[in-house]
């Protein structure tokens, strides 16, 4: 059971929201000032959306509102700030949003997030397209009954749209922002990772660690949505780097990197948004 009747979340944003988006945005590690550039904005608070988790205390980095436009010429619904499962919510609070936000219209997802570095090479600064994920977090936003519309049980086989992938690439290119491409290992937190985890996780075959994005993801799967994320490689994850690891630290890269990773989200998203590029593996 969910608790909440989430049609009062849809009609209540349907309402204020009076243009379908077309691309949820998750804008995560500080990049949340894109919302800034959204034309005709439609602030609203997560507060103040019907079903929508409350939050308790504020988090630095994390603002906290839905603001809906155009952005680059494409109808967007920006999440500034996300729930993460670390703060408690429950993986339903995690999806609804989601829920919502396709329930309007959504067809295309565009996250970004902070990450651990992990495979070799990898520096702080460094922008990784997530072209896979690997759930570490011991849990799943489709549990419980199954919402109408999604399946029980949905294929994960093109989590990130192989098809966005490519155009982020040419973007890159043609922008000259170097980028690679890796698998992201979504676990629980908030503590940060021990080194021994580390190495595990590098012998799973992941390349970036964090705490967030993939309940996103797996829901927006479930609905049909077909997403594209950016890792911003904001420190070496636990035992790579000789150095302790500190929110501070993050913040502080994640806020020098911003302009590179804004400039990527701002190519990238008019073309996808617009591709009607088959998704294919
Ligand atoms: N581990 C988990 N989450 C993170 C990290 C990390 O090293 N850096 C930024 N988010």
């Amino acid at each position: 059971m969910t608790g909440y009747d989430i049609h009062e979340t849809i009609s209540f944003l349907r309402e204020r929201v009076t243009r379908a988006p077309h691309a949820i945005l998750v804008l995560g590690s500080g990049l949340g000032g894109l919302a800034d550039e959204i034309e005709d904005a439609v602030r609203i608070p997560f507060e103040k959306i019907p079903g929508f988790p409350r939050r308790t205390q504020e988090l630095a980095g994390h603002a906290g509102a839905l603001v809906a436009g155009r952005w680059n010429g494409v109808e967007v619904a920006t999440m500034q700030g996300r729930f993460h499962l670390y703060e408690g919510w429950r993986p339903q609070d995690v999806a609804l949003p989601i829920r919502a936000l396709a329930a309007l219209g959504a067809e295309v997802m565009l996250l970004t997030n902070a990450a651990g570095g992990v495979r070799p090479g990898m520096t702080p600064g460094d922008l990784m397209i997530i072209a896979d994920h690997i759930n570490l977090m011991g849990t799943n936003p489709l549990i419980g009954a199954v919402v109408p519309g999604e399946q029980r049980f949905p294929d994960m086989s093109d989590p990130y749209d192989a098809g966005f992938r490519r155009i982020a690439e040419e973007v890159a290119l043609e922008l000259r922002i170097p980028v690679s491409q890796g698998v992201y290992a979504g676990l629980l937190g908030p503590s940060y990772e021990t080194p021994a985890e580390i190495r595990m996780l590098a012998r799973l075959g992941a390349d970036a660690v964090g705490m967030s994005t993939v309940p996103e993801v797996i829901v927006a799967r479930a609905l049909g949505i077909r997403c594209f994320g950016i890792s911003c490689i904001t420190n070496l994850a636990a035992g790579l780097g000789g150095t302790h690891l500190s929110h501070d630290e993050v913040m502080e890269v994640g806020a020098r990197v911003r302009d590179r990773l804004a400039a990527l989200v701002r190519g990238v998203l008019p073309r996808i948004a617009g591709s009607n590029l088959p998704s294919e593996a």
